[in-house]
């Protein structure tokens, strides 16, 4: 006979194999592709050779610029490999509060908290600022840390109610927040949330009309500006900049330091000095999880300064955008219209975008497919990403190997 621990082991052995396999033989696995170096506009992957990199995040170019990366060894060798502690205990660095700082000075707001990881600060935000009685009402596209955030959210605090509305649907908004006025059980603060680039569409959440439907409701708003940040605004302040805000008209930001500002991983809550207050005093991420490395720290600060003092670098991604937009539609592929970074040609099929992917990696072009459940069944896409450190060679080089895709699949 086995024993109850033999058979949980096998049971989940079975299970585990039987979905596996439906991805693989639904063309749907994904396959993991070792970098060997740098990431750059062209990168060595394992097994292909140098390839042009256009599913980076690395908008700026920032993750292998010499100053940043002279930075994260100082930090190393100024602080070591990290706090070994949470940062109430005996963790905080000075690494951490210069560089929250130049967060909130760059966003324009009081204070700012960092974290591993954005997900780690979307589980942070609503898990300690929102109360019972309040709701949360996010767009329907938002990332997933910020669904994940809300869902732990509502656990934490029973009594905590929360809506979606449909996307970027500012009517639907408005019936959300109605409804929730005559709720009963809606006695405290409205929030909404949205994040400030999409980053399966390229599309930009309205900042504006956002900002004047929440101040008719009293309602707090929070932007995941993760995708916009150093690239939105004319000088890469993010969405709202872009928006003609000021970084004080928004009540919380949170972002990434994985993405444009500099690469490495960490995230933020930005906001005001007694919401970051709250943060510190009563966040379970904050009072239970290690600090970011202070390698990765003084990596970012580096960045953002390099981003504060260099906003032509802003204006190189906006030209690339321009022309690798323009390109991808005068050789008849549909992309989503926006200013961003972020240009998702639709291809439906979860398999074929996977397939397509495959192609162009093949034609030195690497773009990933992405598919269910990432992004809705039945929408698919190609997701091109464009980075201020491609010059126009890597542009046409693009260009034309989604031209023979085209020629090939219609
Ligand atoms: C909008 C958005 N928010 C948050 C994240 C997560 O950021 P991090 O990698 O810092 O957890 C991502 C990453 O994909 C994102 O696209």
């Amino acid at each position: 006979m086995t024993t109850t621990h033999e058979s949980g082991s096998i049971a989940f052995a079975n299970r585990t194999a039987s979905v596996l396999e439906g991805l693989e033989s639904g063309g749907q696995l994904k396959h993991l592709q070792t970098i060997d170096g740098p990431m750059g506009p062209s990168i060595e992957i394992r097994g292909r050779g140098t390839v042009d990199c256009f599913c980076s995040n690395n908008y700026l170019g920032l993750a292998n610029h010499p100053e940043v990366v002279e930075a994260g060894l100082k930090g190393l060798e100024q602080f070591g490999a990290g706090t070994a502690s949470v940062r109430f205990i005996c963790g905080t660095f000075e690494a951490h509060d210069r560089l929250e700082s130049t967060i909130a000075d760059f966003l324009g707001v009081e204070a700012s908290y960092t974290f591993v990881s954005c997900w780690t600060a979307s589980e942070a935000i609503f898990g300690t600022l929102c109360e019972p009685g309040d709701i949360i009402i996010s767009d329907e596209l938002n990332h997933a840390c910020i669904i994940d955030g809300m869902r732990l959210a509502a656990v934490i605090k029973k009594g905590l109610l929360k809506s979606v509305y449909r996307h970027s649907d500012m009517g639907h908004l408005r019936e959300v927040l109605e409804a929730a006025r005559s709720n009963p059980d809606m006695t405290g603060i409205p929030w909404v949330v949205t994040d400030g680039v999409f980053s399966m569409e390229g599309d930009l959440g309205k900042l504006d009309e956002l900002r004047a439907i929440c101040d008719e409701y009293g309602a707090m708003l929070v932007v995941d500006d993760s995708h916009g940040t150093g690239v939105m605004g004319e000088t890469g302040r993010g969405t709202h900049e872009h928006f003609g805000l000021k970084g004080s008209q928004v009540d919380f930001f949170t972002g990434t330091l994985g993405k444009a500002l500099g690469g490495g991983a960490g995230g933020y809550i930005a906001g005001s000095r007694a919401g970051i207050e709250m943060i510190i005093q009563r966040g379970r991420p904050t009072l239970f999880s290690n600090a970011l490395p202070t390698t990765v720290a003084c990596s970012a600060n580096k960045a953002i300064e390099l981003l504060d003092k260099n906003p032509d670098l802003v204006q190189k991604l906006r030209d690339n955008v321009a022309y690798a937009r323009k390109g991808i539609r005068e050789i008849g592929f549909e992309v989503i219209e926006s200013p961003t970074a972020i240009c998702p040609i639709i291809v439906g099929d979860t398999a074929k975008a996977i397939a397509m992917s495959n192609e162009l990696l093949d034609m030195g072009v690497f773009v990933i497919g992405f598919g269910f459940p990432v992004v809705p069944e039945g929408t698919a896409r190609l997701r091109v990403q464009i980075s201020a450190a491609h010059e126009q060679e890597h542009l046409d080089r693009l260009i034309a190997a989604l031209a023979e895709l085209k020629k090939k699949h219609g």
